[in-house]
């Protein structure tokens, strides 16, 4: 189904904005999206209706408060396919899902010297870092699954790496900005024949632009990031298949995580509550539940569809600038709707600049949290571009004609 984008927008205050008479462009959704007004109101009913701590109190404040935030679990165990509420544990990131299951696993004397971590040449940070530390303080092994010549991941290779040794295999299923997308399901199914390792997946860029689906995947993990996907900063997601979930030690100890507490020893809460140690992101996570609500009925897939459209057209119009090369794919089915770029030799933090300067259009410049693979490309850095199912093929425009007269300008 087409979607009313010029309906959708109005939704949003940001888009709403003018600088110097001139409307905001923003294509920088893949650092964080805008927020309807849904999303808002949400956030501020808890603040003004029932503002109480969870889990808490006999209070009526405190029960309304505590069925909303476990409500927003439930929605988000619909919305990716989860068993149940159990296996969505609230974080404040994807970042932080990252840092649990690697201090969760680690305590619990999952990982021993010499043990295998692979991941890919394209991953964020939130990827790649805590697996390097694992290999300071556990004597862990790093490696890399490598890329095929358009960007898309090599399943050849990935088979290839797989071992007895190999415990974890942690693979992002859209770049944040090579922009591809990867197939996960198969790539579990290749894990599951070949190893015994776990499986998690960072959908931090998918999650918010496509149908995703825990069980049809198969992965044992899966982390995303609210703020991506119209809701709230400050709360993220780690999904975690139950039965592992349950033999895991907890990341964070303190108050809710517990069942009973002695002067020398507690036990544990149920699944989630085990793993959201202290008071949580309560109005952010509350909030979270009606950005959920705001992309089921938009729909996923004529969100991805949408995307897929003004990528496509963004792509065609790139060409009209002999100076600009676009990595990723150009398969659109492989490619999600980020388009990393470089133009002649103009510095990428320059063309960001003079974007937004010329004509408000908003986008990211640097080395996007992922420097070894944007370094690898471009030492100093590249521009990015990032879609959103509220972008329309006439900013688009406006971001080729801006980007066509710094060009032309500073060639
Ligand atoms: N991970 C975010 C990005 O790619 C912040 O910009």
């Amino acid at each position: 189904m087409a979607l009313n984008v010029e309906k959708l927008r109005n939704d949003f205050p940001c888009l709403q904005k003018k600088f110097d008479g001139k409307p905001l462009v923003y294509l920088d959704n893949a650092a964080t999206s805008l927020k309807p007004n849904s999303v808002i109101d949400k956030e501020a009913e808890y603040y003004k209706e029932y503002c109480a701590n969870i889990h808490r109190g006999m209070h009526k404040m405190s029960e309304q408060a505590s069925r909303e935030f476990e409500l927003a679990h439930e929605k988000t165990a619909k919305f990716i396919g989860a068993k149940s509420e159990k296996e969505i544990i609230f974080m404040r990131n994807a970042t932080e899902g990252f840092n649990l299951l690697m201090y969760s696993l680690c305590a619990g004397d999952f990982f021993k010297p010499g043990d295998e971590i692979l991941v890919s040449r394209m991953e964020h940070h939130a990827n790649l870092v805590p697996w390097q530390f694992l290999q300071q303080m556990k004597g862990t092994k790093l490696n890399f699954v490598e890329l095929n010549e358009d960007f898309t991941l090599n399943m050849d290779d990935l088979k290839g790496k797989l071992s007895s040794k190999t415990k974890l295999v942690s693979l992002t299923q859209a770049s944040n900005t090579v922009s591809s997308i990867v197939d996960v399901k198969k790539a579990c199914e290749i894990v599951k024949k070949n190893s015994q390792a776990y499986f998690a997946v960072d959908a931090a860029q998918s999650v918010p632009h496509l149908p995703v689906n825990v069980r049809d995947i198969g992965c044992d993990f899966l982390m995303f990031s609210s703020h991506k996907m119209l809701g709230p900063t400050g709360i993220g997601v780690l999904y975690g298949k139950e039965e592992i979930l349950e033999k895991m030690q907890p990341f964070m100890y303190g108050g809710d995580m517990i069942k009973e507490v002695k002067w020398n020893s507690s036990s544990w809460n149920e699944l989630p509550s085990k793993f959201e140690a202290g008071t949580p992101a309560i109005a952010q996570g509350i909030a979270f539940g009606a950005a959920i609500d705001y992309l089921q009925k938009v729909g996923m897939q004529n969100i991805r569809q949408h995307e897929k459209e003004i990528t496509k057209y963004a792509l065609e119009r790139m060409k009209e600038i002999p100076q600009a090369k676009v990595y990723g794919p150009r398969d659109l089915e492989k490619r999600n709707g980020i388009v990393l770029f470089e133009a002649g030799k103009l510095d990428c933090h320059d063309i960001a600049l003079a974007l937004d300067e010329h004509s408000n259009v908003a986008v990211r410049s640097g080395m996007h949290c992922a420097q070894p693979i944007v370094e690898s490309l471009n030492p100093k850095g590249l521009a990015r571009a990032s879609f959103y199912f509220y972008n329309t093929k006439q900013e688009i425009d406006v971001f080729i004609e801006s980007l066509k007269e710094i060009v032309g300008t500073f060639k």
